[in-house]
């Protein structure tokens, strides 16, 4: 490898944690070191980088942290990051600290800012996505979504055990503020009668429809998963117009809500992760910028910042068909 367009990296986590992010981190950190690379963490996203509130990392710093959620970095999300006046902040502080390079670890608010950073003033920047949601366009996956999938899978199964104890029926919300995979999936993989998710265009009707072909196939039980995003009512208003519509039915919600975020990073958000960290700075060292890494078809590859933002990751219909067909 020719030498290094990079000599200092800063590296930050915004928006939405996710687990996997500090996998992420202490990939960037120890591939930096391995290649004579200075980096520096930076804390709380955007707004620690608009006050030079930062600390120098080394491959120790980042030791016992592959296993743990969240991130040692700590995130937020940054309003006056998004004015002139917080971004030429944030640049003089790279100025001050000798960053010529940044590793963005976040959803597709980060990359927002990232873009236009970079774009304004020149700083060379790689997005990495992290976010629950894999709503990001450029890559397979987003680190955090398998933990998380996994998480709402495993909440779902036990409010299966209740629902059958009771006969209930569950209408249980998952995370995902404009995207159904985290719904889809793991209502496949609970055998939820119905999955409702903001890309397809769901019907009331629809929804009673599959009450009522159920029934007749002898469920006693029943959970519909629901995507927080979904457009047509929100999950209490759903389940209030099916109780109106079956007042026979005993109905609880459930929301999952930030319980998804946490918890340790599946064995393939780690993996995931350490190869996003570790090509964020490979990229970096060969000139590119301005771009995402992501992993498509388990190569790595870097999607311009612009397509990872205003592109979408297609739902598969055919999965939305199968769930369909297996629920009976
Ligand atoms: O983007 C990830 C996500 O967890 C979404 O699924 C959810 O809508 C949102 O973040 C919640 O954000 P906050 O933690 O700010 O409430």
């Amino acid at each position: 490898m020719t030498e290094s367009q990079v000599k200092k990296i800063g590296v930050l986590t915004s928006g939405g944690d996710s687990p996997g992010m500090n996998a992420a981190i202490r990939a960037v950190v120890r591939t930096a070191h391995y290649y004579q690379i200075e980096c520096f963490g930076i804390r709380e996203g955007y707004a620690g980088l608009m006050e030079g509130n930062c600390l120098k990392l080394g491959p120790r710093s980042v030791k016992h942290i592959i296993n743990q959620g969240g991130t040692i970095l700590k995130s937020a999300r940054s309003l006056e990051f998004k004015t002139p006046e917080g971004r030429k902040r944030a640049y003089e502080q790279c100025q001050k600290l000798g960053i010529d390079a940044l590793v963005v670890i976040g959803g597709d608010g980060t990359f927002t800012g990232a873009k236009i950073f970079c774009e304004e003033f020149g700083i060379k920047v790689i997005g990495v996505p992290g976010t629950i949601d894999n709503d990001i366009f450029g890559t397979d996956f987003t680190i955090g979504y398998d933990t998380a999938l996994n998480t709402a899978m495993q909440a779902i199964d036990k409010i299966r055990d209740t629902a059958t104890s009771h006969n209930r029926v569950f209408f249980v919300e998952v995370m995902g503020r404009d995207a159904g995979f985290i719904a889809l999936n793991s209502g496949l993989a609970t055998g939820a009668i119905d999955i409702l998710i903001p890309e397809k265009k769901d019907s009331i009707d629809e929804l009673f429809e599959t009450f009522i072909r159920t029934e007749k196939t002898g469920k006693s039980s029943s959970i519909i998963v629901v995507a927080e995003g979904e457009k047509l009512a929100s999950t209490y208003e759903l389940a209030q117009k099916t109780k109106e519509k079956f007042p026979e039915f005993d109905i609880r919600v459930s929301i999952l809500g930030h319980m998804q975020r946490g918890g340790a990073p599946s064995c393939a958000d780690r993996v995931l992760a350490s190869r996003l960290g570790y090509g964020a700075v490979i990229g970096l060292m060969e000139g590119k910028t301005n771009v995402m890494a992501g992993i498509q078809s388990n190569q790595l590859v870097f999607t311009p910042i612009e397509d990872a933002i205003k592109k979408s990751n297609e739902i598969d219909s055919e999965l939305v068909k199968i769930a369909e067909i297996l629920a009976i």
